[in-house]
C-alpha cells in the first residue's frame, strides 16, 4: 500500500513538472492569436497552390481562389499538406508548406474557420 502511494505521488511530481513545461513552450510559442482566412490561409494559398489550382493552371478543375472553396475542401487540403514527403499526393506538388504554415491551416479549422 505505501508503494502504491509513493508511485501515485511520484507519478502526481511527474505530471506536475511536465505541465510547468508545456506552459513554458506555449508561452513562446507565436502562434495564440485567433487564425482568419483573410489574415493568415488566403496569403499561404496565394504564394503556393493558386499558380496550379486557379483557371488555367495544373489543377484548374479544382480552384482555391475563393474563400469557400477552401473553406467547403479544408479535410482534403489538410490531408493533402499534411502527407509526408515523397508522397506522391503531397501538396504543394513537388515541395511542402513549412511546418508553421501546416499549423496555422490546422488551427484555421480548430478555431472555427473565420473569414475575417
Ligand atoms: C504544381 C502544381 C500544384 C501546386 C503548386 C499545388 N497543387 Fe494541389 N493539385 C495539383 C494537381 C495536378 C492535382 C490533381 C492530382 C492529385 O489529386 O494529386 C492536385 C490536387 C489537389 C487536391 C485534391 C483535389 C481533389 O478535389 O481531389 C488538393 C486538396 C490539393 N491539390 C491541395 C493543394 C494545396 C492546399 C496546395 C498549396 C499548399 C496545392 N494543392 C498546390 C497541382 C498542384
Amino acid at each position: 500500500m505505501k508503494r502504491l502511494i509513493y508511485i501515485i505521488s511520484s507519478a502526481t511530481v511527474l505530471i506536475a513538472c511536465e505541465s510547468r513545461t508545456y506552459e513554458e513552450i506555449s508561452d513562446k510559442t507565436p502562434i495564440v492569436e485567433l487564425i482568419t482566412y483573410n489574415k493568415d490561409v488566403k496569403p499561404i494559398i496565394e504564394a503556393n497552390c493558386i499558380m496550379c489550382h486557379s483557371p488555367g493552371g495544373a489543377a484548374s478543375f479544382q480552384p482555391w481562389t475563393s474563400y469557400n472553396q477552401v473553406k467547403n475542401n479544408i479535410d482534403k487540403i489538410i490531408d493533402r499538406v499534411s502527407r509526408p514527403v515523397g508522397d506522391p499526393q503531397k501538396m504543394p506538388q513537388g515541395g511542402s508548406l513549412s511546418p508553421s504554415q501546416i499549423t496555422i491551416i490546422t488551427k484555421w479549422k480548430a478555431d472555427g474557420l473565420n473569414e475575417n
